[in-house]
């Protein structure tokens, strides 16, 4: 039979089937389609008794042909080489002012690239970060979108009925153009490394320091979402931590291997912050500890040979709990840090407060914190610093003499925490009128005649060394 879709998605995998199953409860008409046709099937079955109207189609010519022009096709594929095979596909299906959108988490590099690629030829290319994992997806996701106005406001109703929202607020907003989608995107997995990286560090804290089980910790995170750190990572360690495996009935999170796994959007943040003359350093301390986490014959055997710290009495609760407060609004003070030199650096014009904003429901770093955050952007906020801004200022201030005391003794009992002392690093560095670099300047100048500027002169200088 003939349709007229309001919207295609191409891909049923997880993520792409919970997103049109969604599009199909709010109402919407969408034409699925799938590599392998034989998804297609259980997916209409599913879809079955939703109020849109949804239909499949094995032929991808088909497939477009059900959809409305101007087209909104959403790919929910593998960002890298097939979504360049599948452009050269569909582009010559396609019609001016149809608009093709990649729901992946693709390296925004990418999507420029692309948008580059497909500039001119009447097509539109959208980078659209999507977070909130299957059941955000499923229920109301976060959604960062890139690419035109024209894509933008062809795709607004649909997107705004399927995002979470917080109150009666759509999580989703145009942030920017070509890749600024899938940069924030990209940011916002950096902070969530960030975020469960201090997360695990403060577990670890109370299971080698304070030896306190699983079962234990998580009532305490549980403690924690009830208060400042409400947050969804917050809420779910505490699940995580006091979960029982059914065959042994022992702690699960005992029972899991201590090698994390990545798929690169973490530590794309980091070689963009660094790209950027940027440091996300509790970012990168975070992709850091999960490479290092997959070295465990090295620290088995470290483990023998190296030093392993004095005894040192555990930090108290309330300490672990006001450093995971300053550890959390440094991570993401960071990560803004390094949107607003890519705003510049690619003349984005990314509001900050409304990237806050669309944060605040259905991602995985969703938190109290992002309401605060929001407002703190909508103020003047001392040299584009997230932490000067004085609401912010004052928290972490009032947080920081904790976060000293928890890197101060984890660090003294050989109790690796390198996210936070990172993040603590960060904020001496920040609280310095004089640094250090004068040194290195110095240093730079007598090997290498670098030259550098002096207090008290204007222009270049070298030293009689
Ligand atoms: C989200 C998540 C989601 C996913 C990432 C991170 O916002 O919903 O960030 O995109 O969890 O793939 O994965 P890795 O930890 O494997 O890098």
């Amino acid at each position: 039979m003939r349709m007229s879709a309001d919207i295609g998605v191409y891909g049923l995998g997880t993520m792409g089937s919970a997103l049109a199953l969604n599009f199909a409860e709010n109402g919407f008409s969408v034409a699925v389609s799938n590599r392998e046709p034989d998804w297609i099937d259980p997916f209409l079955t599913e879809a079955d008794g939703l109020a849109g109207d949804v239909h499949g189609f094995a032929e991808l010519a088909d497939f477009v042909e059900a959809i409305k022009a101007p087209r909104t096709i959403l790919f929910m594929i593998p960002s890298g080489a097939p979504m360049d095979a599948m452009i050269d596909t569909v582009v010559p299906l396609l019609s001016d002012g149809d608009t093709i959108i990649d729901g992946g988490n693709a390296d925004f590099n990418a999507t420029r690239a692309r948008n580059d690629r497909l500039n001119g030829t009447g097509v539109h290319f959208v980078g659209m970060g999507v977070s909130g994992g299957a059941e955000g997806a499923r229920h109301g996701p976060s959604m960062m979108v890139g690419g035109s106005d024209h894509s933008w406001a062809q795709f607004r109703p649909m997107a705004e009925a399927i995002a979470a929202k917080f109150e009666t607020d759509p999580c989703v907003a145009h942030v920017g153009p070509d890749g600024a989608g899938h940069f924030v995107k990209t940011v916002h997995n950096g902070i969530e490394y960030a975020d469960m990286q201090m997360i695990a560090e403060i577990y670890g804290i109370q299971r080698d320091m304070a030896k306190r089980a699983p079962a234990d910790i998580g009532a305490m995170f549980a403690r924690w979402d009830d208060g400042a750190l409400h947050s969804y990572l917050t809420e779910i360690a505490a699940k995580v931590l006091t979960a029982t495996d059914d065959a042994s009935e022992k702690p699960m999170v005992d029972l899991i291997k201590d090698a994390a796994g990545q798929k690169g959007t973490g530590r794309w943040t980091v070689i963009e912050a660094l790209k950027l003359g940027q440091s996300a350093s509790a970012i990168e301390a975070a992709v850091g500890a999960r490479g290092w986490s997959s070295e465990l014959e090295a620290r088995r055997y470290g483990e023998e040979v190296l030093d392993r710290g004095q005894p040192t009495d555990a930090p108290t609760e309330a300490d672990l709990e006001a450093a995971m407060l300053a550890g959390r609004i440094i991570s993401h003070a960071q990560g803004f840090r390094v949107m607003t030199t890519a705003s510049e650096t690619f003349g984005w014009d990314l509001d900050m407060a409304r990237i806050a904003e669309i944060w605040r429901a259905g991602c995985i770093i969703r938190s109290a914190f992002l309401d605060d955050f929001s407002d703190a952007f909508r103020e003047a906020m001392p040299h584009d610093h997230m932490i000067f801004a004085p609401a912010i200022r004052d928290r972490l201030t009032s947080a920081i003499p904790s976060l000293r005391r928890v890197v101060a003794s984890a660090t003294l009992a050989g109790q690796p925490v390198p996210a936070l002392a990172a993040a603590l690093a960060w904020h001496d560095s920040m609280g310095r009128a004089r640094g250090t670099a004068n040194m290195i300047q110095g240093l730079r100048d007598y090997f290498g005649a670098h030259g550098f500027e002096r207090i008290d002169a204007s222009g270049t200088h070298h030293g009689s060394w």
